[in-house]
């Protein structure tokens, strides 16, 4: 079965948003759950944060940063094209009710999964503050849809182009010292933002969430690719989470094996931008 783009934007340089007619995957969809696609037959899976869904409409939206040759691939494709595979939702999704005041922390591409979860913490009347940061001003995604899915929302770029020059924990810091009673944290971004984050977080009696993208292969729990170590015990990210307790995790491993295929992926993405130079694709 195929699966119809509906429409297809880049929404900062290099970062695009697909909508995707899926009308099983938008039914069953919650907050924190994501998808598995594969471009054709020929293709690698990859998983990607369902960062928004219309349950009435059967639509599902994706946002991805292009890293590699599959990104850089899906980037290439426009509304009327359809994908091989589009297989969700997967994961737990989040454990979302109303606790009080939320902090959601965002850095990069991490905005998009945070999205999903602003809203639905909202809804079920929580105070939510956002944090969401990129390397400067251009790469800052979803800044509207964030506002309007938050109470309050605050911006940090590295280069200080918008915002609060420095980075979005430095924010989350504030928050957290200026006597606000805040039940819980949730950071999503790159693993070295995510493990700095959990750092600066941890002295508080606050509890501190991170959504983790190791490898996944199958998204099923069947094939092992995507474990992680939180608390000292193997679990697997596409079945027991892909969000943890950021105080337990092994943020190291997870940095060690996101790197262990860097050769081969350099390899694929090179190949394939030199097949798009020579016109064959
Ligand atoms: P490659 O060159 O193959 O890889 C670039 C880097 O991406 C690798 O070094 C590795 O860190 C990671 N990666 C590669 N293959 C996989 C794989 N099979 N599974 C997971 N990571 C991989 N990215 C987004 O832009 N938007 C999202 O919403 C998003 N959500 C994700 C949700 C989950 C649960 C997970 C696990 C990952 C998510 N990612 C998301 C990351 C995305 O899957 C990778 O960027 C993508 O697989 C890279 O593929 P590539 O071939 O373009 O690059
Ligand atoms: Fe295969 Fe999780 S991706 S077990
Ligand atoms: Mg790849």
């Amino acid at each position: 079965m195929a699966y119809r783009i509906l429409e297809k934007e880049e929404i900062a340089p290099s970062v695009h948003r697909m909508v995707v007619d899926a009308p099983d995957v938008a039914k069953a969809a919650k907050a924190g759950q994501f998808i598995i696609l594969r471009i054709n037959e020929l293709g690698e899976r990859i998983p990607l944060t369902i960062a928004d869904f219309e349950k009435e409409k059967g639509t599902v939206t994706v946002i991805f940063q292009e890293m590699g040759k599959t990104t850089k691939q899906l980037a290439k494709l426009s509304a009327g094209e359809s994908l091989e595979d589009f297989v969700g939702p997967l994961g737990t999704p989040s454990d979302i009710r109303k606790l009080g005041t939320i902090i959601l922390v965002g850095g990069g591409i991490g905005v998009a999964p945070l999205y999903p979860q602003a809203i639905s913490y909202t809804e079920a009347g929580n105070r939510v503050i956002s944090v969401i940061g990129a390397r400067n001003k251009d790469l800052l995604i979803l800044e509207d849809e964030m506002r309007k899915a938050s109470s309050e929302l605050y911006i940090a770029t590295d280069d200080g182009s918008k915002g609060h020059h420095g980075f979005v924990t430095d924010i989350m810091k504030k928050i957290l010292d200026s006597g606000e009673k805040v039940v819980r944290v949730v950071i999503i971004g790159p693993p070295i933002m995510m493990k700095v984050g959990a750092g600066v977080a941890s002295p508080y009696d606050v509890e501190i969430l991170v959504s983790l993208n190791s490898i996944m292969v199958d998204g099923t729990g069947m094939c092992g690719g995507c474990r992680v170590t939180v608390g000292g015990k193997t679990r697997f990210t596409c079945v027991d989470g892909p969000e943890f307790d950021a105080r337990k995790v092994d943020f190291i491993e997870l940095m060690n094996k996101l790197a262990m295929y860097r050769g081969e992926e350099i390899i694929a993405a090179e190949k394939y931008e030199e097949e798009c130079r020579c016109g064959l694709h």
